[in-house]
């Protein structure tokens, strides 16, 4: 008796708690799912997630909402309702379902919260600033370099694998960049580390939308947190020796001192102060970041930088094999500025200033294909979408990859790769909420020119000297959410020297 009251005591808490919800519910649409855990079944399998998401916008439209256990999800892929929530300071804060992210990212920028994520993001912006990106040329020429060499030991060979080699180009790039630190990793061939980073990505993927995992003592006693503890280590091993190296070296030159220095400084110190690792130990050394935050950090970029770059230059020379004329008319600009005869390519932000072609198949890259296809944001005040009140505490998912397929907006060749969409003409009528691959407002990507100037000497280079080709179709393509956006098919793709 006495247990039967309880649980009945419980269900009436339960469902008092989530009175507004049940309003907001009410008034959005959307599945209910099962009681207590929702759509979390459905959920589960996260090859299913991308697709479910589809089919519910089908039925319900561009707004709808339900349950993942006891968390009201509100989901959108209305550019207007997108930009209040991007735009509104009660969304700033990722969603609590990012949690699953915390053993990877811990409290890095990605995931910080409220004023520590306003102090940070304050203190990284000025690594990322234009001046300072324009920088990186000499070292983007140099690994990509390096990159095309490999490409060419390897082009005709049956070992050759190109998203493993890509990865580990970009991921060199982006440790020489932001930590000044020379890995050597395309030299390495038995390298654990991207695939233990897929893994772990699946992992979160899973355990962000399976709502019984969210309670942190069972998922300790779940197989999946053995395999993430595994995982995370060889991704923490990896940056952490970056960074210890970094440190050291630091410590034995004298740029710490340098940086004591203050502010008045000569061009010396500036020059130091520019690459992002300077800068994060200059914010260690006057006790803004501690050596925890410095590591945080250091994983975040490394990581983040790592899977968008491989994702966003993969899919451009997919689509690029896949729509020959599309391919030809960009290697036609590339030749226009690096005549076909030349061995190599020194890359300076003039050439790529006026290849606007380029600059299309990029976007029309990242339309098709975000390499971020979900947003997640907190509620974190009450607020008001469509005259409906969403109240504190909702996990908002924006559905970018389903709005930026969506034939309502971009027409009957939505579901196809046509640089055209991002032409002149084009382009002015684009509202720039329909396109958000780096999302947008206060909280998007810190690293947005950066990636452009990246992902776009990589496909010069590989167009300038190979025509790429393959027998997958477009329409053959699967995909699914691991955090970022993956194919389930192996896309088989030649090169040929030119
Ligand atoms: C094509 C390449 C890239 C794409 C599509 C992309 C996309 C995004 C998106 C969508 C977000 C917001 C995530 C969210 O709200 O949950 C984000 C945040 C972020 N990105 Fe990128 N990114 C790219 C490249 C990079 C690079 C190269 C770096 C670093 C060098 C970087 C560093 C970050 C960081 C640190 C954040 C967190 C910002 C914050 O919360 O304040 N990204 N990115």
């Amino acid at each position: 008796m006495l247990v039967f009251l309880l649980v009945f005591v419980l269900i009436v808490y339960y469902l008092w708690s989530q009175r507004k919800n049940f309003r907001a519910w009410l008034k959005i649409g959307g599945p209910f799912g099962y009681p207590f855990i929702g759509v979390g079944l459905q959920f589960a399998d996260q090859k299913k997630i991308l697709k479910l998401m589809g089919h519910y916008k089908k039925v319900y439209g561009n707004f709808y909402s339900g349950w993942l256990g006891p968390k009201f999800l509100v989901a959108t892929s209305d550019p207007n309702l997108i930009k209040s929530v991007l735009n509104s300071d009660g969304c700033i804060d990722k969603s609590d379902l990012f949690v699953a992210l915390e053993y990877l990212m811990k409290n890095g920028l990605l995931l910080a919260k409220g004023s520590n994520w306003y102090r940070r993001r304050k203190l990284l912006n000025p690594a990322f600033t234009q001046p300072i990106i324009l920088e990186f040329f000499d070292i983007y020429n140099d690994v990509v370099g390096s990159f095309m060499q490999k490409i060419e030991e390897r082009v005709n060979s049956e070992s050759f694998d190109f998203p493993d080699l890509l990865s580990k180009g970009v991921l060199e790039i982006a440790c020489q960049t932001t930590m000044g630190k020379r890995v050597n990793l395309l030299n390495d061939e038995n390298w654990k580390f991207f695939k233990h980073f897929h893994c772990e990505l699946d992992i979160l993927t899973t355990k962000l939308a399976s709502p019984w995992y969210h309670n942190e003592s069972i998922y300790k006693l779940s197989k999946l947190y053995q395999k993430e503890k595994l995982y995370v280590n060889t991704i923490h091993t990896f940056t952490k020796k970056i960074i210890d190296e970094k440190l050291e070296q630091h410590k034995n030159s004298e740029q710490l001192s340098l940086i004591d220095k203050s502010e008045n400084d000569g061009n010396e110190f500036v020059k130091q102060k520019r690459i992002f690792v300077e800068q994060i130990f200059h914010h260690g050394v006057s006790g803004a970041l501690t050596c925890d935050d410095i590591d945080d950090e250091v994983a975040t970029v490394l990581l983040t930088a790592a899977d968008t770059l491989t994702a966003s230059t993969g899919m451009a020379i997919y689509s690029l094999a896949m729509f020959q004329d599309f391919q030809d008319k960009l290697r036609e600009e590339i030749y226009s500025v690096f005549p076909k005869n030349l061995d190599k390519l020194d890359i300076t932000y003039n050439d790529l200033k006026d290849m606007e072609y380029l600059d299309m198949v990029l976007h029309e890259t990242l339309r098709l294909f975000p390499p971020i296809p979900l947003l997640f944001r907190n509620v974190t005040k009450d607020i008001s979408l469509d005259g409906i009140d969403i109240p504190c505490g909702t996990q908002m998912v924006i559905n970018v990859f389903n709005m930026q397929r969506d034939e309502d907006i971009w027409g009957l060749q939505a579901k196809t790769f046509n640089p055209e969409h991002f032409s002149q003409e084009n382009h002015k009528n684009i509202n720039p909420y329909t396109f958000i691959p780096y999302s947008r407002g206060i909280r998007s990507c810190i690293g947005i020119k950066y990636s452009q100037y990246v992902v776009k000497i990589l496909l010069i280079n590989l167009l300038h000297k190979y025509k790429v080709s393959t027998n997958t179709k477009l329409e053959d393509l699967k995909y699914y959410v691991s955090i970022s956006l993956r194919l389930e098919n192996e896309f088989d793709i030649q090169f040929e020297r030119l």
